[in-house]
């Protein structure tokens, strides 16, 4: 029931500048990040309009854990989550609240702490062939060469056998594609989305291709289904013991939503978290001497390791700033089930509301000098639950945090200890605004320099990382030095 003493949504105050019919599409579209940070001043809520349609984005902290917490009333859905279905159907990221805790608890076990350690010596391995394949002065497309790394990885890890080049060459351009078109189509309107452009029909023909890829891995593991110790087999096997007869388990059409949802929610945004990560360090020469010094006492001359993950705090507290500066995840919506009240505000059910972590990220009344890299803003201090956000928080947080955070710190030291990074050009690199906070087009200038070990991890791009996927016997053993409460 709804408290009569609380004011209707259409109270909350418009942010500045609608354009008649357009709303804010246009400031949205040209400079996002410079709009939301013009709502900052807004302490609680702002209403934003796109078209005819209206949604409130939740400036505070406290509220926007209200939303996470309460999934049930505040539905994934809304414009992201719609363009999204339109690729992984309804996956675990996407389906709304009555299907999410059955899908939760039969993904839950590929994430299972025993997992992370196998899958932690193939990040390690990969990050070492990656920084062993390139040349002293060489100029690198960052964003692309973590992409390729973090497929990779993400391929081994989930499909163990390495797949033939070209498919995962494929693989790769159709995510591109696809990634990169999520968020000028959120922004269209529905009419404009169908008409036959270009654009359309590589976005279509690239889901296509992208959907039978997978569809034809997971023809092949029913095909042969021993137990392959990587992220699909756990998948395939998993029972939901809460299900009416006990025995329910993912189907075809659902393992491959899942599949999709895992490679390309897991994918780009650690990508793009390690490009992030690649340039703050370039442009602070300081930090990236400690964390070389750090690699140095760590690795000590052996072959990295997720064993060496609890002593790479300098790495982590790195992962998590740049995690802070640039979430991938920079907007999130959500769609209102049935009326609720929310700070006061009376929402009726199908309003949207956007969640921004973003903006709390650098909110200066929550961070000092939120916009400086200065990781060791977290010597001291574990992040906190409500402002710092860039998993989400609650039921719906990110299944895959530690798997991405133990990816970041092994590639970072594997890096690092190999390459000194360099900018390219005095310009300063901003992002570029889609779905995610995405840093296409950075390019960094590498110079070698004495490795302490990391690099010489069989380094050679031939090395099948797939051998070394085995479930550990040691649980917790890639335990992350940063945690993230829910
Ligand atoms: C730095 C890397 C990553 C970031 C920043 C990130 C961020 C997020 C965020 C913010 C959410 C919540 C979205 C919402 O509430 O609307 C989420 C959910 C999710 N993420 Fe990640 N993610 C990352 C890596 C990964 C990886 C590596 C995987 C899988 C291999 C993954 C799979 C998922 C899935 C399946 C969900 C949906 C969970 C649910 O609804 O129960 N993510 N992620």
């Amino acid at each position: 029931m709804t408290d009569t003493s609380t004011a209707s949504a259409g109270s909350v105050p418009l942010a500045p500048r609608a354009w008649p019919l357009l709303g804010h599409a246009l400031p949205l579209l040209r400079d996002p990040l410079a709009f939301i940070m013009s709502l900052s001043g807004y302490r609680e809520m702002v209403r934003v309009r796109l078209g005819p349609s209206s949604a409130v984005m939740i400036c505070d902290p406290d509220l926007t854990r209200q939303v996470f917490l309460n999934d049930r009333t505040f539905d994934k859905g809304g414009p992201i989550y719609d363009r999204i279905r339109e690729v992984i159907g309804d996956g675990l990221s996407t389906c709304a609240y009555p299907l999410h805790r059955r899908q939760r608890r039969l993904c839950q076990p590929s994430f299972h702490p025993t997992r992370l350690a196998g899958y932690g010596a193939v990040f390690a391995r990969a990050a070492a062939a990656k920084a062993g394949s390139w040349r002293d002065g060489d100029v690198l497309d960052v964003t692309q060469e973590m992409m390729t790394l973090t497929t990779r990885a993400t391929m081994e890890t989930m499909f163990s056998g390495a797949l033939p080049a070209e498919t995962m060459q494929r693989c790769l351009a159709d995510t591109a594609v696809i990634v990169s078109a999520f968020f000028r189509r959120m922004m269209t309107p529905a009419l404009l989305r169908r008409l036959p452009t270009r654009q359309k029909r590589r976005y279509d023909d690239a889901r296509t291709r992208l959907a039978a890829t997978i569809a034809e891995i997971i023809a092949e593991r029913r095909a042969d289904p021993t137990d392959h110790a990587d992220l699909l087999s756990t998948l395939v096997a998993a029972v939901d013991e809460e299900s009416e007869d006990g025995r329910r388990q993912l189907n075809d059409a659902e393992l491959a939503d899942e599949a999709l949802t895992f490679f390309l929610g897991g994918m780009e945004t650690t990508a793009i978290t390690l490009a992030w990560a690649l340039h703050l360090l370039a442009t602070n020469p300081d930090v990236q001497h400690r964390l070389k010094a750090e690699t140095d006492r760590v690795l000590a001359g052996k072959k990295l390791d997720p064993a060496h993950l609890p002593s790479l705090g300098l790495a982590s507290r790195v992962v998590t700033e740049t995690l802070r500066l640039y979430p991938p995840a920079w907007m999130m919506t959500r769609v209102v089930r049935e009326d609720a009240e929310l700070g006061g505000v009376r929402f009726k059910g199908g309003s949207t509301i956007v969640l921004s972590p973003y903006l709390l990220h650098r909110r200066a009344d929550l961070y000092d000098e939120p916009d400086r890299f200065d990781p060791d803003r977290w010597l001291d201090a574990q992040p906190d639950r409500a402002t710092y956000i860039p998993f989400g928080a609650g039921a719906r947080k990110c299944i895959g945090d530690q798997f991405a955070l133990t990816e970041a710190i092994l590639a970072l030291t594997a890096i690092v200890d190999r390459w000194a990074l360099t900018p390219v050009g005095d310009q300063p690199f901003q992002p570029k605004v889609e779905t995610s906070l995405s840093s296409r087009g950075l390019r960094l200038r590498l110079t070698e320099r004495r490795s302490s070990g990391a690099g010489d991890a069989e380094g050679s791009a031939a090395a099948p990382l797939s051998a070394s996927v085995q479930p550990s016997t040691q649980p917790g053993a890639a335990a992350c030095p940063v945690k993230h409460g829910k």
